[in-house]
């Protein structure tokens, strides 16, 4: 099969790219960035953004969609989610369906639709506009990645001294691998509209997941619980971001940590 994976060169992306190679599909792969050097040859790099409005940018898109029979849709802005994540998918799942593509399966959130956060509610929207627009399609919630957990609590621990962890959040992260396994086996399933949840395989205490992490990462500081108000930590205390009942993996969150470098950056 030919497939197109939105977001190629992200976390999740490289890992679905990979996937996707071994399983003997030909991918083409969206950035808005020009070709790395390191590409393998046989993947086809297409430049796009889909924040970008412009007639060329148009042209673009289609291009990217043309001749494919599938698009994992892996492509996303949190800090421009309205432009990027909303409107830019719209544009994609029309070109998609101009272009008769016959399966597109979108990377969304565990708990969306529980949790008034902008970016969230910007996901729920897209998974809205992918149900309703015709495509055949897929959706897949995942839980919080082991890398993005890694990247916040690097953060926060730029403070010195102390840690502030919200108080009664808990975390259930999950491997990208493994998710990309997901999303490959789905292709192989066809179209199915809204998919079981995957997570990780430990629902961990915020603050149990930060020890895990100051030990294995060699981060002396005291946590400090901070009480966050608001309806959008009260869905996160309420556990909306976990999943229980859902389908998971089975890497750990700390055996990631030991065998993957501390992520330093976003994307
Ligand atoms: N991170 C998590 O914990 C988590 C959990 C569950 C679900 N998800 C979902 O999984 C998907 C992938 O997440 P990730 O963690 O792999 O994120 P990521 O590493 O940030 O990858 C997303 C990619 O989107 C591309 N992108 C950003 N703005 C764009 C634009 N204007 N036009 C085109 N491409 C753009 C970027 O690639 P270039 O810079 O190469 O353009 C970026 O690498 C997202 O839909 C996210 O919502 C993430």
């Amino acid at each position: 099969m030919k497939l197109l994976v939105t977001g190629g060169a992200g976390h999740l992306g490289r890992d679905v790219v990979k996937a996707a190679a071994t399983a003997g599909h030909s991918v083409r792969l969206s950035s808005r960035r020009a070709r790395p050097a390191s590409t393998p040859a046989a993947h086809e790099w297409v430049q796009l953004d889909l924040g970008d409005t412009s007639a060329a940018a148009a042209e673009a898109l289609r291009g990217a969609v043309a001749g494919v029979d599938a698009i994992v849709h892996a492509a996303s802005d949190h800090k421009r989610s309205a432009v990027v994540d909303v409107e830019g998918s719209r544009r994609l799942f029309a070109a998609a369906q101009q272009a008769r593509v016959a399966h597109l399966l979108f990377v969304s959130i565990v708990g969306v639709d529980k949790n008034p956060l902008k970016y969230y509610q910007h996901k729920l929207a897209t998974e809205r506009d992918l149900a309703a627009s015709g495509l055949p399609h897929s959706i897949l919630r995942a839980t919080q990645f082991h890398w993005f957990v890694d990247y916040l609590l690097g953060r926060a621990a730029r403070t010195p001294f102390i840690l502030l962890l919200p108080a009664g959040f808990h975390v259930q992260p999950v491997d990208t691998g493994e998710v990309a396994a997901r999303l490959l086996a789905a292709l192989a399933e066809g179209p199915h509209g809204m998919l079981r949840d995957f997570g990780g395989p430990d629902a961990l205490t915020l603050a149990d997941a930060t020890l895990t992490w100051q030990s294995i990462r060699r981060v002396k500081r005291s946590i400090i619980p901070l009480w966050l108000p608001g309806r959008t930590a009260a869905a996160f205390r309420a556990g909306s971001n976990l999943t229980p009942d859902g389908d998971k993996g089975k890497v750990r969150w700390k055996d990631w940590l030991r065998n993957n470098a501390r992520t330093r950056s976003w994307g």
